[in-house]
């Protein structure tokens, strides 16, 4: 056992004889799984009452003969034209109210009766025939479920979904407010899918109605998890056991992760990071995808191993970046590193992304040799971290209904991005050397000392009470400006914001000031200077002490940063959009108070995580993102990749240091 290495792999698109160079080749670079078959549906079923398994036969057994793992998609990821054409209900119509005809992928209307009929058979089918087979470790359902679609048949979808959340029609019109604008329904059948010809003007995030906006959101988001159910369904039918996963995107949005993860088996998901932010923002998308599951490992399902195709601009990674972010997904909970793809295609809009071998078939390139590096390293590693858990003391929730409702709000400023606000706290605590669950809000927090909450605009069920639970046992609560703002159907509260937070935070805020982005306003905070954008609060004290006030304008001397003593602990309010290095010093104050400093706070772009294996042995891995060698602080262990101890680390380097194993009291 080891952790898994390889990718998506697709020889249905090459001649046969060119299998046995690849296989050569993944000998060389230690490649032991491949993910197959993500895009076979054509091939498998060429007709609808044709069945032809002949590919995916050839493509497992050569797999299986050369001692390979198989990763066995459905290739529901993107249906074949004979199926749009005969039963054009399984093409979406999109938000512009546009039928759309077959092209493309990821194209299938999720309320479509043939799409889920024939998606789910042709899983069944497959299941049928592999189940079993000793080369398969796990099932891929679907590839990267995403976008919508708004026609008839998901508009009635939708009237069906509302009379399960909302029971009566009067209780929906309370929930949406409907009195405003004269939109009282009267009959389930008045009801539209909001998009460009009903309720939304320049575009998805711009609605007349926020709650209809919402719940359409969470309609389409439980209708593409009702796709993966029923193919998911179809495989256990001849398959009890082998895991089921399908590849998640991280940091997206249509999708609510967390309510879709109690269905898979693991996490998986695929990581093509599209800014310079890289490193914390990947960082963060991996504790996402790890709090999906409890804490349990994941995979990384895809990454390239040099270059994208689908950007306008597409960067090479640096030598070196591809093994530093394939240490980062492990250093984070990963129990796999796969890549998109293992061999080049040769047409069509993938054909310029990066490979394990390209359109050549060549071992001498750089690219090759990195992978090979790589590979030798995970062999050389062999189990030692496999099911180790992170021991985190500090979680950050993550809610998609904040997310949407924030976004989707009219006022206070387009302007405020929920990742942004997110990215900003999470990359302090990611700089400071914090391990960080990123969890549900409906997660149990008594593991952790500190709670940070940006951004939680939406204050659902009993989480006021857990959060003043986590301050009364001594921890620290964090929150920012636009929390605690709107219900479980996006209406504001009838009493001072932050609402049902109020207690906890000690404030009250009436008035806000939203500003452009070139706008700001400084504010002295524990005795520095730092600048703040966009979004103003103003906070007035009602039992909180100030620690941070504004600089300008009218409202200059008053609080934008407070801290409230709540029983054994604190909660901060953080009431204007600070600055990056703001933000650090709060969560500074706040981890240093904890003793949760990192072995490298300070030391900038360099980044520390821990993973306990279940026998309780202890590993620190220590990264580092820049392109000059950084002298490290004394650390203890040694290093399994070099059996040295940690001195000075590499441009891009890596140290997985393997501490004794815990003391376990
Ligand atoms: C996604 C898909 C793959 C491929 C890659 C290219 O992750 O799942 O099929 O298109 O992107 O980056
Ligand atoms: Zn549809």
């Amino acid at each position: 056992m080891k952790i898994r290495y390889g990718g998506d792999y697709n020889p249905e698109q090459w001649p046969p004889g060119v299998a046995d160079e690849d296989h050569r080749l993944f000998d060389e670079a230690r490649i032991d799984t491949l993910t197959v078959g993500v895009f076979t549906w054509a091939l498998t079923q060429p007709a609808p009452d044709v069945y032809d398994f002949t590919t995916l036969d050839r493509i497992i057994e050569r797999a299986a003969v050369a001692g390979r793992r198989v990763c066995l998609a459905t290739g529901t990821g993107a249906h074949p034209a004979w199926l749009a054409r005969a039963h054009p209900s399984v093409t979406r119509t999109d938000f512009e109210g546009r039928k759309h005809r077959f092209g493309q992928r990821h194209n299938s209307c999720p309320s479509s009766p043939e799409f889920r009929r024939f998606s789910a058979e042709v899983a069944r089918r497959i299941a049928r025939r592999y189940a079993g087979h000793p080369a398969i470790i796990a099932w891929h359902v679907g590839n990267e479920y995403g976008g919508a679609c708004y026609c008839e048949l998901c508009a009635a979808a939708f009237r069906q979904w509302l009379r399960d959340r909302h029971g009566s029609l009067e209780a929906l019109n309370h929930a949406w407010y409907t009195t405003f604008w004269s939109h009282t329904f009267t009959n389930w059948d008045q009801i539209e899918p909001p998009n460009a010809l009903t309720e939304h003007w320049r575009g998805p995030d711009h609605t007349a109605f926020q709650g209809i906006t919402l719940d359409y959101l969470r309609f389409m988001s439980d209708a593409m998890l009702t796709n993966f159910r029923d193919e998911k369904a179809a495989i256990r039918e001849s398959d009890p056991d082998t895991p089921i996963t399908t590849n998640f995107m991280g940091l997206y949005r249509p999708i609510d992760y967390h309510r879709w993860a109690p269905h898979l088996d693991f996490a998986s998901w695929d990581n093509y990071p599209p800014d310079d932010r890289s490193p914390a923002r990947m960082a963060l998308a991996h504790d996402l995808m790890r709090g999906l599951k409890d804490g349990q490992p994941f995979w990384l399902m895809e990454q390239t191993p040099s270059v994208t195709a689908c950007r306008d601009v597409n960067p090479l990674k640096r030598p070196g970046v591809m093994r530093l972010w394939s240490w980062q997904a492990v250093a984070h909970g990963a129990d796999a590193v796969l890549f998109f793809q293992m061999r080049a295609g040769r047409g069509a809009s993938e054909k310029y992304h990066g490979a394990v071998i390209g359109h050549a078939g060549r071992s001498d390139t750089r690219v090759f040799r990195e992978i090979t590096a790589l590979g030798t390293e995970l062999e050389h590693l062999g189990p030692a971290t496999l099911g180790a858990r992170t021991p985190a003391r500090v979680a950050l929730l993550f809610d998609w209904d904040s997310w949407w409702a924030l976004e989707i709000s009219d006022g206070p400023s387009r302007l405020v991005k929920y990742l942004d606000v997110v990215t900003t706290h999470h990359q302090a605590l990611w700089q400071l050397g914090a391990d960080v669950d990123v969890i549900a809000v409906t997660a149990p927090l008594d593991a952790y000392d500190v709670v940070v909450a940006p951004a939680l605009h939406m204050i659902k069920g009993d989480l006021a009470d857990r959060l003043s639970a986590v301050a009364a046992r001594g921890g620290t609560v964090v929150t920012t400006f636009l929390s605690g703002r709107v219900d479980q159907d996006d209406n504001a509260f009838r009493t001072d914001v932050p609402g049902p937070l109020a207690p906890l935070f000690g404030v009250r805020v009436d008035e806000w000031d939203a500003r452009e982005a070139s706008f700001v306003n400084p504010v002295t905070l524990l005795g520095s200077r730092f600048e703040s954008r966009l979004l103003f609060e103003l906070v007035i004290p009602q039992g909180a002490e100030v620690v941070g006030t504004y600089e300008a304008d009218f409202y200059a001397g008053t609080a934008a940063v407070t801290r409230n003593d709540f029983g054994a602990g604190h909660a901060w309010y953080v009431g204007a959009c600070l600055d990056p290095a703001g933000v650090e010093r709060v969560i500074r104050e706040i981890l240093t108070r904890h003793g949760l400093l990192g072995p490298c706070a300070g030391l900038h772009g360099v980044e520390t995580a821990t993973r306990v294996a279940p026998d309780g042995t202890s590993f620190l891995f220590v990264l580092n993102h820049n392109t000059a060698p950084v002298d490290l602080p004394p650390l203890d262990g040694i290093d399994l990749l070099t059996g040295e101890p940690a001195g000075t680390l590499d441009p891009y380097g890596v140290v997985v240091l393997q501490t004794r194993p815990a003391s376990r009291t």
